[in-house]
Formats: structure tokens, C-alpha cells, sequence
């Protein structure tokens, strides 16, 4: 049972017609507001709640058929019902009156019983539509928050398909790393060697990711052959070049677009631009793009980095390295890319810098230092001569 009043609003510019309305109405026990012109009909139902306007089309300035437009006009007012009041012969007034949006017409003089019944109908259309407003609003605030909480469950999720990613990166990479960061930067160099390529941002954060899973074959290696401090013996050297091949069946049929792409650049992370590369021998655009800037941003990270043969080199000499390699390891385009932003690489080199492993990584390290394991650089230098060969990722010959 409908137990708030609703507020009907007369609108006349004559007194008497409005207090006349009024009397009219008294029967159906709902508020009633009064308003002497147009300006003031339209102040009062923009700021109080009136669920039916009865509207005299007549009046000085602002007549019905105006007031009755600008109601439907605002977003506010279009759904309030308006009876226009216009003269008993009025036929054009009452077409006008409903091209300008009122609902209904009552002709003067007024007949009680039609009066009300009228009123009464659009009170309870007034109030259906209430209703339904009210019911959309909540579906859609429902909606909103379902939606909130579905994108913070993605939003999870992603996190967590990044941390395992970055997780399984790092166990690839802690067996023959130092202090576990090379994977960071070459995937920052190899990205932001992708922007200045024009990738764009999205496929560029893939290749964040996804380089870091470049060794990630190197699990398959042999520890004897992986940790080997000198040189590798041919027969060492086969097993150490089915790392990529490894890397790709661990990475293989997956649905992620990260672990595809990781899958690509696991497989060709060691091609060369002229063909000379393994596993494949693939050269040019055989190669994928993100082959191609995986190899250059890892062996940049490679020389220029600490490994259990040999001390870091200078960066002006990796870089000249890296020169050298322009059209015969590397792609050219990948080279320019990369001296495009020499100095975003070097700020990248220096924002993550080695740093000693702390908390769990370091207690785990702890037990399995030792020096016959991991040789210092200094017992184990090598000559000039050699490094030209020893140069990229890990202690390949
Ligand atoms: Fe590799
Ligand atoms: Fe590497």
C-alpha cells in the first residue's frame, strides 16, 4: 500500500484557478505545491520532487508549451507527467501541447471526476517509473561493483602469472649467476629497445617479461657443464647449445601470450643476423624481432657483467663489441635501436646494479658457496685474447 504522498505542482499565473485546482484535488489526500509563472514551475520541480506537473498552456512570459519543453529537455525533469491545461476548444493547443512533451490535456472548465482519474493514472505511471529507475540504479551499481571486483580478480591473477614468470626466470637464472639481476636488466635493455623500434607498449611489456625466460633451458644443462669455469670441450659444447631447444619444449603449447613469445625468444635468443647462429642457423627476418633484440640486450648484459671466469668488461668496450656485431651477429636495425638509446641503457644498467642476495636467497646460497664450485674471477682470469670468444651468455666457448 502506497503510503508517501506524492507532490502534484499546480502551475497557473491566475490564484484563484490554482486554489480552485486545489480544492479539486483535496480528495486524494497528496501534497500539493503551487507555482504563479513558468520561472517559478521550472525552480520548483528542478529542486523539490514533484511526480506531476498540471500545467496552464496560458500564461505571461513563459507560457505551458515552453515550460512543458524545458522540463523535457533536463534529464532532471523529462520523466516528471504533465496535464496541460488549455482552453475546451483548443484542438491546436492540445496538439501543440503534446509535440511539446506533456502527457496528457484536461480542458477548462474542469470536470472533478476527470480531473482525478487522470491524476490518479499518471501518479501510478509516476510511480511505476520511480520504481524501475530505482531498480536500474541498483542493477547498475550491482554491475558496477560485480565489474570492480572481476577486474581486481584479473588484476590478481596477472600479478601472479607475472610473479610465477619472474620466479621461473629466476630459478633458470640461479644456478649460473652471480647475484640473480641479469635477467632484470637484459629484459629492461630488451624492452626499451623494442619502444625505440616502434613496438608497441603492450608488446613491448611482453618482451619485459618474456626475455627473461631467454635460458631458461639452461635447467637441462648439466651443472658440470653449465658451472664449468674454463672452456667447453666440443663435446660440452653440443649440450650447451640444446638450451634453446630445451627452453622451447619447456615453454612449448602454452596459452599465454608471454610464455608464446618467451617460447620464440627461447628458441632463437642465439641466432645471428648473418645465419651463423644456433640452433637453427636462421638469418635476417627468419629470426623474430624479439630473437633478435633478446640477443643483442643479452649479450650487452653478458659482457658487461661479472661470471665465474672473468671480471666485468669496461662498458665502452662492450659497446664496441656490440658495433662490431652490427650486421653480422646482430640486426642492424636492432644495433641503431640500441644506440638510439644508449643512455636510457646505461641508466638501466646502473638502476640495477648487482647487489648482494638477501633474506631466504641468501640463506639458501649460504651453504652451497665454495670456491671449487664457483672460482673467483681473480684465480681464473682470463687473457685478452680469449675473451672475444668467451663473451656471450654464460660461459659459453
Ligand atoms: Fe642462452
Ligand atoms: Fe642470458
Amino acid at each position: 500500500m502506497e503510503t508517501t504522498k506524492r507532490r502534484i505542482l499546480i502551475v497557473d499565473d491566475q490564484g484563484p484557478n490554482r486554489e480552485l485546482i486545489q480544492d479539486m484535488l483535496a480528495t486524494l489526500g497528496q501534497e500539493i505545491l503551487q507555482a504563479k509563472n513558468g520561472r517559478e514551475a521550472l525552480s520548483i520541480a528542478g529542486n523539490d520532487k514533484v511526480d506531476l506537473i498540471l500545467l496552464d498552456a496560458v500564461m505571461p512570459e513563459l507560457d505551458g508549451f515552453e515550460v512543458a519543453k524545458r522540463l523535457k529537455q533536463d534529464p532532471a525533469t523529462q520523466m516528471i507527467p504533465i496535464v496541460m491545461i488549455t482552453a475546451l476548444d483548443g484542438m491546436d493547443d492540445r496538439i501543440k501541447a503534446l509535440e511539446a512533451g506533456s502527457d496528457d490535456f484536461l480542458s477548462k472548465p474542469m470536470h472533478i471526476p476527470e480531473l482525478l482519474a487522470r491524476v490518479k493514472n499518471l501518479l501510478k505511471v509516476k510511480a511505476y517509473n520511480d520504481h524501475m529507475q530505482g531498480y536500474r540504479q541498483e542493477l547498475e551499481a550491482e554491475v558496477a561493483r560485480r565489474t570492480a571486483e572481476l577486474s581486481e580478480a584479473v588484476r590478481k591473477l596477472q600479478a601472479a602469472s607475472l610473479d610465477t614468470i619472474n620466479r621461473l626466470a629466476t630459478a633458470a637464472e640461479y644456478k649460473d649467476e652471480e647475484t640473480g639481476t641479469h635477467n632484470t636488466r637484459m629484459s629492461h635493455y630488451a624492452a626499451s629497445i623494442a619502444k625505440e623500434m616502434g613496438v608497441d607498449g603492450r608488446s613491448a611489456e611482453r618482451i619485459l617479461y618474456a626475455s627473461q625466460l631467454h635460458d631458461i633451458g639452461k635447467i637441462g644443462v648439466p651443472d658440470h657443464i653449465l658451472l664449468k669455469p674454463g672452456r667447453l670441450n666440443p663435446e660440452e659444447w653440443v649440450i650447451m647449445k640444446r638450451h634453446p631447444v630445451i627452453g622451447t619444449g619447456i615453454l612449448a603449447k602454452s596459452d599465454s601470450d608471454i610464455i608464446r613469445t618467451g617460447e620464440s625468444i627461447a628458441l632463437t635468443h642465439h641466432e645471428k643476423w648473418d645465419g651463423s647462429g644456433y640452433p637453427r642457423g636462421l638469418s635476417r627476418s627468419e629470426i623474430p624481432l624479439e630473437g633478435r633484440i633478446t640477443a643483442i640486450a643479452d649479450v650487452f648484459d653478458a659482457l658487461t657483467s661479472k661470471r665465474p671466469y672473468r671480471d666485468p668488461l669496461s662498458t665502452s668496450l662492450s659497446l664496441e663489441i656490440i658495433t662490431q656485431g652490427r650486421g653480422s651477429h646482430f640486426d642492424p636495425k636492432v644495433v641503431d635501436a640500441f644506440f638510439g638509446i644508449e643512455e636510457e641503457i646505461l641508466a638501466i644498467k646502473e638502476k640495477f646494479q648487482d647487489v648482494e642476495k638477501s633474506g631466504l636467497l641468501a640463506i639458501l646460497e649460504a651453504p652451497a658457496k665454495n670456491t671449487a664450485r664457483r672460482p673467483s674471477a681473480s684465480r681464473n682470469k682470463i687473457t685478452e685474447t680469449d675473451r672475444a670468444a668467451q663473451l656471450f651468455c654464460g660461459p659459453v666457448p
